[in-house]
């Protein structure tokens, strides 16, 4: 299969040839715009040669209208309401007692259909846990994993070893953030708080295939998504730092989980519904802007 224009239904209006990133669609001498076979290999799939199509003349291997390349909603958000949507996002830490139906999760995951992606899509995984008690369960392994690392940073050699393999923003806060954290005893489980977990209902853990194209920009991008679609759905959320750590250097914690072991976990986000509604929300200063004119 390769990558057609239909020459009858065609308008040779030229926007495909125009928009497409990669310059591979032409227009032959008859005036007619095609795919040149040799160039197929630089197509990258974004599709907006069909989407811009006013006479749903291109075929994009692998992609058909009405089913991988549908209609446009034109009812969106203005500024205004985008920007109420995210000040309204704040980190959700006390959830009710109340389950997390499948079907909003499903809705949320639908969502991501339509996010930008590094190199190709769908190299995301995401192990949805939707289940208080499996989470309940797997605290005593986060618990342990964190008491080891405290462990690893007073040995002189670990600790070498630790510094010299981590990013050293990674370093910087397991060091100055997180270590004053595990010490002071947060995370223990004996008083029968959960502050890794926060007692649950759902959580979501985005991972992918350690030698994926840009998995790590994607998870993140799904993750940060996933959190506002959440909030349309009646839903909270936070973004568990702590996991993907323990699940990655942790032994056995992937498995319970079912998450391959040679997979990278890039971020995970438990869900629930909010126990206490926000009056208020923070405007935050500004990130360090440079305009250059
Ligand atoms: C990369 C990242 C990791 C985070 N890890 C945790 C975590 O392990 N536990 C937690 O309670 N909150 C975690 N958070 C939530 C932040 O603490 C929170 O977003 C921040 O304090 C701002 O507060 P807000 O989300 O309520 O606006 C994390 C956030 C990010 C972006
Ligand atoms: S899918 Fe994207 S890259 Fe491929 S031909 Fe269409 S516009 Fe060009
Ligand atoms: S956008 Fe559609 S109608 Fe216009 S030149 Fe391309 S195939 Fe033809």
């Amino acid at each position: 299969m390769k990558n057609t224009i239909n020459f009858e239904t065609c308008s040779k209006c030229g926007e495909c040839a125009d928009v497409c990133p990669s310059d591979i669609i032409l227009k032959s001498d008859d005036g007619n715009y095609f795919f040149p076979e040799e160039l197929e290999y630089l197509c990258v799939k974004c599709c907006q040669c069909m989407a811009v199509c006013p006479t749903n003349s291109v075929k994009v291997n692998g992609f058909e209208y009405g089913k991988d390349v549908i209609d446009l909603q034109h009812d969106i958000p203005d500024y205004q309401h985008f920007v109420n949507l995210l000040a309204t996002r704040r980190s959700v830490r006390n959830f009710k007692d109340k389950e997390v139906p499948d079907e909003l999760i499903q809705k949320i995951i639908d969502s991501l259909a339509f996010m930008p992606f590094g190199f190709e899509s769908g190299v995301i995984q995401i192990t949805v846990v939707n289940n208080r008690k499996k989470l309940r369960e797997s605290l005593p392994l986060f618990s342990a994993f964190y008491d080891k690392m405290v462990d690893w940073m007073a040995n002189p050699i670990s600790h070498f070893f630790m510094k010299r393999a981590m990013h050293p923003a990674m370093y910087a806060t397991v060091k100055d953030h997180l270590l004053p954290i595990i010490k002071s005893g947060h995370y223990k489980l004996e008083s029968g708080d959960d502050n890794i977990l926060r007692n649950a209902p759902c959580m979501l853990i985005f991972h992918s295939r350690l030698n994926a194209p840009e998995h790590l920009e994607d998870c993140w991008i799904a993750t940060t998504i996933a959190m506002f679609s959440a909030i349309t759905l009646g839903l909270g959320s936070t973004i568990i730092g702590l996991v993907p750590p323990a699940l990655n250097k942790g032994k056995g914690i992937k498995e319970v989980f079912a998450i391959p072991e040679e997979n990278e976990v890039i971020s995970a986000l438990i869900l629930g519904y909010p126990k206490y509604k926000m009056k208020k929300t923070v405007n935050r200063p500004k990130n360090n802007i440079n305009w250059l004119k």
